[in-house]
């Protein structure tokens, strides 16, 4: 389908139906357009605000240094017409020569060529100055707010495209301002013309405008149409950023090898880049043609203006030295109004894309901004309360989560088992408020988790999660990163390696605790799995919080070293609440309540002697379990 509108020949409709540009584009007063001009109006507003907050004397210096080399060309041609029209006088009078006004004339003319030279030069370093200058300050503004963002929003598809699309744009705030300062500098060169082609004859305004107009609203289509395409690609480009990510990930080389995984991608990201580049070449030829037609009509309607001029000039209405001023006026009044329509386009264009910008900085932190949220103070581990809970994740059809009833009180050590997917991870995620329950509440000390000031709560959180992270930063920056509102403390580090069974491992490493870990950098350490995990639960020990949450802490641990791991767990969390999540029955056993969760519901729940007496499904896997080792 999309293969043969493709097909289609150029002046086909099919771009329109492809990607939803209404014809009425093409239109000069729709509503449309007028709403689209006034976003774009807002976007620019707001972009300059925020450069105008980050460097006032910058933007100012900006767009003086614009001006000046609209101002100067006029100046110059006049002077130019006024040497012109003394040498003319001189020739036919040579008594009529007056020196000192020609040398005067000409000096004037050297200094605007200095003037001109120095704006452009302070042009070049203010601009350089500004577009370094300003991607600090807006990653610092972008990256600052994503980091805000619900956790939600990383897992929805949809903000992901609006991410990448982010990524993928970075450098349109600086087309947008380069095309403003453009715009400002086209319109004072047209303004300045236009009142200087009245004095000759109003009437040579009209052809010009004639041409530009349609040439503004071809332009405006074609931007339009070139910000649908790269719109309707962001999801691929999503796919070609994993794909190619894929391909040079330590990582995921290793299978992608084995299986002959390589080649399909490399096809895929391939497929992915030529369909694009499909589209924005049939896009490319329209362009291509009506360029050509444009140019040849302004270049019909130069020379005609020209011709006029020059017989004036033989009608003795004007001097030869106004032959030079005029050219020069219809010259710059061409480029005037042909700079500012193109550039007014480039900013509609680059406004387009700025929006993504703003989306993503729009997009609420609704989890962290409650308002008068309680801020948490703990002196001791709290209890902590499912009221009912029942969960589905966004756009899920059915309750991962029904109607989940728990209590834990302060100190307890709770362990969950439960079958792949029966929700247990997510109910440490509710836990966290990375979601908010569909329905019921979660309780602590009380008090409803929406109620709390959400960093205060984070603040009694020790989390070590089942993909927990793996820093490319030195081992002591590793465990150091559990608690980094405390200064490095390495005592404390060393303790907590020594809990979490990292300690020798890492005193073996050649630079210790100062020893990169890792393989992206220069001379890092890459570690074994288990050894990754010891480490990410040290860095859940250095937190020292009174909650302690485990998911599958020692899935990849070897049992010796889960066995010391789990006497030393008891010891060390005397004063703190527990929640460990465990397949290996062994470890689950020392909890005071087993939880077992089944199709997220709180199925069993008892001490290990309890549920063995029970018999139900805990004593069943529990034998299971054992019999393997037998
Ligand atoms: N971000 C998500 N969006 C949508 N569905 C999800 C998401 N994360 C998990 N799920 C679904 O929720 C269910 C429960 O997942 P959860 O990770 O809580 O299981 P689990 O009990 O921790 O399993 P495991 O033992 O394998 O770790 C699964 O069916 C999974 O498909
Ligand atoms: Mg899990």
């Amino acid at each position: 389908m999309q293969a043969e509108q493709r097909a289609r020949p150029l002046w086909s409709r099919s771009i329109f139906l492809r990607y939803n540009i209404p014809a009425v584009q093409l239109t000069l007063f729709s509503k449309q357009r007028r709403e689209s001009v006034l976003e774009t109006l807002a976007i620019c507003k707001r972009l300059v605000g925020m450069i105008w907050d980050m460097d006032k004397r910058l933007l100012t210096a900006a767009v003086l240094s614009a001006l000046v080399p609209s101002i100067v060309p006029f100046v110059n041609a006049y002077i130019y017409k006024l040497v012109i029209d003394a040498i003319i006088a001189g020739l036919s009078d040579p008594a009529a020569i007056n020196m000192q006004h020609l040398v005067m004339l000409l000096t004037t003319r050297v200094a605007t060529y200095f003037v001109q030279d120095a704006a452009f030069s302070t042009q070049g370093y203010v601009e350089r100055l500004l577009w370094t200058k300003f991607p600090i300050y807006l990653n610092k503004k972008l990256f600052g707010h994503i980091a805000e963002l619900d956790i939600e929003n990383f897992e929805d598809p949809a903000f992901r495209d609006r991410l990448e699309k982010v990524r993928d744009s970075w450098y349109r705030p600086q087309n947008l301002i380069t095309g403003m300062l453009f715009a400002l500098q086209s319109l004072v060169q047209f303004l300045i013309a236009f009142v200087a082609m009245l004095t000759l004859n109003w009437m040579l305004v009209l052809p010009i405008a004639l041409i530009a107009i349609p040439e503004f609203l071809y332009r405006l289509y074609e931007s339009q149409s070139a910000w649908s395409i790269w719109d309707w690609h962001s999801h691929r480009k999503k796919r070609y950023s994993y794909l190619s990510h894929m391909l040079q990930d330590a990582q995921s080389i290793k299978e992608m090898r084995i299986f002959r995984l390589a080649p399909l991608f490399v096809q895929q990201t391939t497929a992915v880049q030529e369909e694009f580049y499909e589209d924005n070449k049939s896009l490319s030829m329209r362009a291509y043609l009506f360029r050509l037609i444009f140019n040849g009509l302004s270049t019909v309607v130069f020379v005609g203006i020209e011709v006029y001029v020059i017989v004036l000039a033989f009608a003795r209405r004007v001097t030869v030295g106004d032959i030079s001023f005029y050219t020069q006026i219809v010259s710059n009044f061409q480029n005037g109004l042909g700079g500012l329509l193109r550039n007014m386009n480039d900013v509609f264009e680059a406004s387009l894309y700025v929006k993504s910008f703003f989306e993503v900085m729009d997009a609420p932190a609704v989890m962290s901004s409650a308002q008068n949220a309680t801020v948490l103070e703990l002196t001791q581990s709290p209890s902590i309360t499912f009221d009912h809970v029942s969960f589905r994740y966004p756009g899920m059809d059915h309750e991962v989560l029904n109607d989940f009833n728990l209590e834990i009180s302060p100190r307890e050590k709770v362990a969950f088992v439960g079958e792949n997917g029966a929700g247990k991870t997510t109910i440490i995620k509710l836990l966290a408020r990375f979601y908010d329950p569909t329905s019921g509440r979660i309780l602590v000390n009380g008090t409803d988790l929406r109620e709390l000031e959400l960093d205060s709560w984070h603040r009694q959180l020790a989390i070590l999660f089942q993909d927990f992270n793996r820093y490319e930063d030195t081992a002591k920056q590793n465990i150091y990163f559990g608690n980094v509102l405390r200064n490095m403390d390495m005592k404390d580090i060393e303790k907590a390696a020594v809990d979490a069974g990292a300690n020798a491992m890492i005193d073996a490493l050649e630079k210790g605790y100062d020893q990169m870990l890792g393989r992206m950098f220069e001379s890092g350490e890459e570690l074994s799995v288990g050894q990754w995990q010891k480490i990410a639960l040290a860095r859940a020990y250095y937190r020292n919080a009174p909650v302690l949450i485990l998911d599958e802490p020692t899935a990849a641990i070897d049992a010796k070293a889960e066995a010391e791991i789990f006497t030393r767990v008891e010891e060390l969390s005397k004063d703190k609440t527990v929640i460990l999540i465990s397949h290996r029955f062994s470890t689950v056993r020392m909890a005071d309540r087993i939880i077992v969760i089944n199709e997220g519901k709180l199925f069993e729940q008892g001490s290990h002697a309890e549920l063995m007496r029970q018999k139900g499904v805990y004593a069943e896997l529990f034998s299971l379990q054992a019999k393997g080792y037998q």
